[in-house]
């Protein structure tokens, strides 16, 4: 029954962020395969906006500064300490499955040897070269997945309808022939990016700027897949990508989307700022638990100085989550999401064939937890990464009645990890979750 409802979950949400496009839901499934198993993915906001550490293209967009000044940046973006095999290796120390760059954010400058137009790291700043091709060869040899960030928003461009946020624009309906010249431009940028570095995923952003029928949606994916039909698309498409992209806002209960991954900032900025609110360990590793255990991905971000080298407190973040990740990645990576709520009063995981439950213990609980409505045989409990077997006790048993007992585990305080402790129960055949209303019915 848990099945079924699964399967029909799955199928309305592959209809639903597909609506627009003829899709064929199997092909669909197959290609996320990969990405439904990653569960992290690092991404990278590399820009100009470092040398300053002001906001990402807004500054100037909300009027914080003029495009002017904003523009001076250029010439003090050096990369003069760029290490892109540092970057790949810390990323894989971080357990991630793939890595999304900024190769354009909405202020037009591309981090990559653009042929379109002057506007790039390469022709106009003294770094003089590109920084996505060597970074995607180093991800590409340590197996992880390249994901291209691109803005279709390009608040520079002559051609786009306005760079500040005021009645500045023209009226794209009023000149078409100019956005017609803007939409060859971006579309030219996308097929060179597909050519040059062939993403594994893309990731648009500022969609909302336009229709659908404005950005041509529809060619724009196309573009894509006919130059690589494995290619992942996010959903800042106006309908047209694969999945869905919540941004710093963390669902409470479970997203009805087949695939969808929630991106987050380390402190409170997507880009290199003078802001010290960084989000603890702790509190990246319960994020993330959370998410997987909602059927989702994270996408951590990192912002770069301009020199190219990465912020302190990031690396030491990443290298924590590394460690966590790599005593529990039988919990976390290439598993589903986990049970309903109410079960158990924290997160949870399952592996593929269902006869595993992961139970993650969040806040130091060591104690005595407990679980309900698990209509299974535990066969076995042990502490990940640990390997210390723990007993159970199963209470309140009725012998005539459908309702199963109550399962009490004891935790005790040496098997204890610093974050986020993680018990693996075995259990003698898939999840059967008894789900009624006690003796009600
Ligand atoms: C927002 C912002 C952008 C940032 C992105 C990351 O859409 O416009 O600055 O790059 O979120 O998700």
């Amino acid at each position: 029954m848990k099945k079924i409802f699964i399967t029909t979950c799955l199928f309305f949400a592959i209809l639903q962020s597909n609506s627009q496009q003829k899709v064929n839901p199997e092909s669909i499934r197959q290609k996320m395969q990969w990405f439904a198993d990653a569960k992290l993915g690092i991404f990278i906001h590399a820009g100009i906006y470092s040398v300053d550490g002001i906001d990402e293209s807004w500054s100037f967009h909300n009027k914080k500064i003029s495009h002017a000044d904003y523009m001076k940046q250029l010439k003090g973006f050096t990369l003069k300490n760029y290490n892109p095999s540092f970057w790949a290796d810390l990323i894989k120390e971080s357990g991630a499955r793939y890595a999304v760059i900024t190769t354009k954010h909405h202020d037009g400058v591309a981090m990559y040897d653009t042929k379109m137009n002057n506007l790039s790291i390469v022709k106009a700043t003294p770094a003089k070269r590109d920084m996505i091709k060597p970074f995607f060869d180093e991800l590409r040899k340590r197996d992880i997945k390249c994901g291209a960030y691109f803005s279709l928003i390009d608040w520079t461009h002559p051609d786009y309808p306005g760079f500040l946020n005021d009645s500045s624009k023209y009226i794209l309906e009023k000149d078409y022939e100019r956005w017609n010249r803007f939409r060859q431009f971006f579309q030219g940028q996308i097929k060179e990016i597909g050519t040059m570095l062939n993403p594994d995923l893309w990731w648009f952003d500022g969609d909302w700027e336009h229709s659908a029928e404005q950005w041509e949606s529809e060619k724009v994916r196309n573009i894509i897949l006919s130059n690589n039909p494995k290619a992942i698309i996010n959903g800042r498409l106006q309908g047209y990508g694969d999945y869905e992209t919540p941004e710093q806002n963390f669902p409470v209960t479970r997203p009805k989307y087949a695939w969808w991954e929630l991106c987050m900032t380390t402190n409170d900025n997507w880009g290199f700022h003078h802001d010290e609110n960084w989000k603890t360990p702790y509190q990246i590793i319960t994020i993330f638990i959370d998410v997987v255990s909602n059927g989702g991905n994270l996408l951590l971000d990192f912002g770069p100085k301009e020199d190219g080298t990465i912020p302190e407190e990031q690396i030491h973040v990443l290298k924590e989550l590394g460690a966590w990740n790599k005593k529990h990645d039988e919990a976390i990576f290439n598993t589903l999401g986990g049970i309903p709520q109410g079960h158990f009063y924290g997160p949870t995981t399952l592996s593929k064939d269902s006869t595993s439950l992961y139970l993650f213990l969040h806040g130091n609980v060591d104690g005595t937890i407990m679980l309900k409505g698990l209509d299974n045989k535990i066969e076995e409990i042990t502490v990940l990464g640990n390997g210390t077997k723990l007993s159970h006790k199963v209470v309140g048993k009725i012998s005539w009645s459908p309702v199963p007992g109550l399962v009490y585990i004891d935790v005790p305080e040496n098997v204890k990890d610093k974050y986020v402790t993680v018990l693996k129960l075995k259990l003698d055949k898939p999840i059967k979750l008894y789900r009624g209303q006690g003796g009600f019915n």
